[in-house]
């Protein structure tokens, strides 16, 4: 995962038909953006950091998680699903703080250990040029990664469930999706298990650094459907 990127190294295409945008926003001061009541900050920092979890503390990267993130993302069962792969540590922190990277990054803590992170990518919709600025930053990419040592405990499913809620809760954002390779099974179980709707399945339109064209899958969710799914407070 490299800042702004899809775990699966994936860009989401613009639809390339007609794209209803049914909520109602105005661009406000400082870039941000109004969805029916809500402010749609562009960064994570209207969110009340820590989250806290059942099992993990849940917060913002920063340059001093540099080392237990990279002895995580260099393994190979792990930089095999990734974007780049992490061979290179000195290449890994030159990207690991590169600003947009920093700040769509969070790292998993379990018992005070980093046991994975978390991509937050705000974005913008795609929109016809008219509605653009309506459609600035009101989406986000989840992106996730777990030690092998702490995988199959459910702990990303843990992660991402409160990333969700702070994406639609606190960030205001109308959509939030994520994309894999298909036969990383584990990861789009997660998106399963969020709730996502699988949006696409594509055929072999993904390279992957074996050489091999790979199929590959989006999945989303939308704030009125992660609501509807919730039980009433
Ligand atoms: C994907 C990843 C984050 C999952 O982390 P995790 O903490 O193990 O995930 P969870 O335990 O919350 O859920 C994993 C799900 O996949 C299932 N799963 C795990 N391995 C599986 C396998 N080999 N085949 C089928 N299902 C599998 C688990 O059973 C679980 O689903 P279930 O609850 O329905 O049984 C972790 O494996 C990882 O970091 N992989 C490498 C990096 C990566 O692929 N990142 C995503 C790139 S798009």
């Amino acid at each position: 995962m490299q800042a702004g990127e899809a775990h699966s190294g994936r860009s989401e295409r613009a639809p390339r038909g007609h794209l209803w945008i049914g909520d109602a926003v105005t661009t406000v001061a400082g870039g941000a953006v109004r969805i029916h009541d809500g402010v749609v900050p562009q960064d994570l920092s209207a969110v009340g950091w820590p989250l806290l979890t059942e099992r993990l503390v849940i917060r913002p990267a920063t340059p001093a998680d540099i080392e237990s993130t990279w002895q995580i993302r260099r393994l190979p069962s792990v930089s095999m699903w990734m974007t780049s792969d992490a061979d290179d540590r000195e290449e890994f922190a030159r990207l690991y703080v590169e600003p947009d990277r920093l700040a769509s990054t969070l790292v998993l803590v379990c018992d005070g250990v980093i046991v994975g992170d978390m991509m937050v990518a705000v974005g913008d919709a795609w929109a016809q040029t008219e509605v653009a600025d309506q459609a600035r930053g009101v989406q986000a990419e989840l992106g996730w990664t777990i030690d092998p040592a702490y995988a199959g405990r459910g702990l990303a499913t843990e992660a991402a469930s409160a990333v969700l809620r702070a994406c639609f809760v606190d960030l205001g954002l109308r959509r939030v999706y994520a994309q894999c390779f298909a036969d990383n099974v584990p990861s789009w179980r997660i998106m399963e298990k969020l709730g996502m709707r699988r949006e696409e399945y594509a055929v072999r339109d993904s390279l992957h650094r074996s050489g091999e064209w790979r199929d590959a899958m989006r999945y989303a969710i939308l704030a009125d459907e992660w609501r509807a799914a919730r039980p009433p407070a």
